[in-house]
């Protein structure tokens, strides 16, 4: 069954935001499953259609955003549950650190067990005011694959690609002999088009034999190029056109 994955963030100067919607890029590409993302800013979101919940924060003076504690409050039974910092501990997040921001994060609800953890980096604070940019998105998508394994989401089949098999069109062109230049018959014998104009202005075509019997006659073209488009037409098609006998029911 498809799952449905809720990551919902406490952000206050985009960080947590970003890896929230990196991670569901990644869930939703990777595996077949539904993510929707909530900003706590806007309010606690209804978790009962979710299978699987992700918390992201940052953390402001050695406390998880309160947006994050208020909402691990809730009652996750049967859910499971993965929290996420972004914070200043990066690319090798103290454990304890970690440790300790989980059990923060966990202060109004701490028989929760998350089914994991993980930190990855942020925007790391100067003097007080966020300053050098310390985010990992890749730490951050290779976690939310494991996230997604350890959950069982089912890996969405690669795209199928078709192609469309199209023969190449050969463009044929159509040599045209002035009367003038006609060939000797010797240099005919596999037969040949005469193309003429008759007295109505409509231009015609016979496919003659070698010995100049009329073998296929046309219908009469407004124009020159269409009279030879038909030539060409049959030079390119007649050899693989079917016959349909029309006479079979009177022999
Ligand atoms: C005033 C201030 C205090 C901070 N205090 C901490 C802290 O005590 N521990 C920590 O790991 N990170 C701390 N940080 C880093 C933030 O958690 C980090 O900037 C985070 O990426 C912000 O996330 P956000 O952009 O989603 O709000 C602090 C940042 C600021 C600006």
């Amino acid at each position: 069954m498809k799952q449905k994955t809720l990551i919902v963030y406490a952000s206050k100067t985009g960080i947590n935001s970003d890896v929230a919607h990196t991670m569901a890029e990644v869930l939703e590409t990777t595996y077949d499953m539904d993510v929707t993302i909530a900003d706590l800013h806007d309010g606690q979101p209804d978790i009962a259609p979710f299978q699987n919940i992700i918390v992201g924060g940052g953390v402001d003076r050695k406390s998880v955003y309160p947006e994050a504690v208020d909402f691990l409050a809730k009652d996750f039974s049967g859910k499971k549950v993965a929290l996420y910092f972004s914070c200043e501990d990066y690319e090798t997040p103290k454990e304890q650190n970690t440790e300790e921001n989980t059990k923060k994060a966990l202060a109004k609800n701490p028989s929760l067990k998350p089914v994991d953890v993980a930190a990855f980096g942020g925007c790391v604070a100067i003097e007080g005011k966020p300053g050098m940019d310390n985010s990992n998105m890749n730490r951050a998508k290779d976690w939310t694959m494991e996230f997604g394994k350890k959950v069982g989401a089912q890996v969405r089949p690669p795209k199928q690609v078709y192609r469309i098999r199209k023969e190449p069109v050969v463009e044929l062109h159509v040599d045209l002999i002035p009367a003038a230049e006609m060939p000797p018959a010797s240099e005919l014998t596999e037969g040949f088009f005469e193309l003429w104009c008759d007295l109505g202005g409509k231009f015609r075509f016979h496919l003659k034999a070698g010995n100049g019997e009329i073998i296929a006659a046309s219908q009469g073209y407004a124009t020159k190029d269409g009279a030879v488009n038909g030539i060409a037409s049959i030079k390119r098609n007649a050899s693989m056109a079917m016959v349909i006998d029309q006479t079979a029911a009177k022999t």
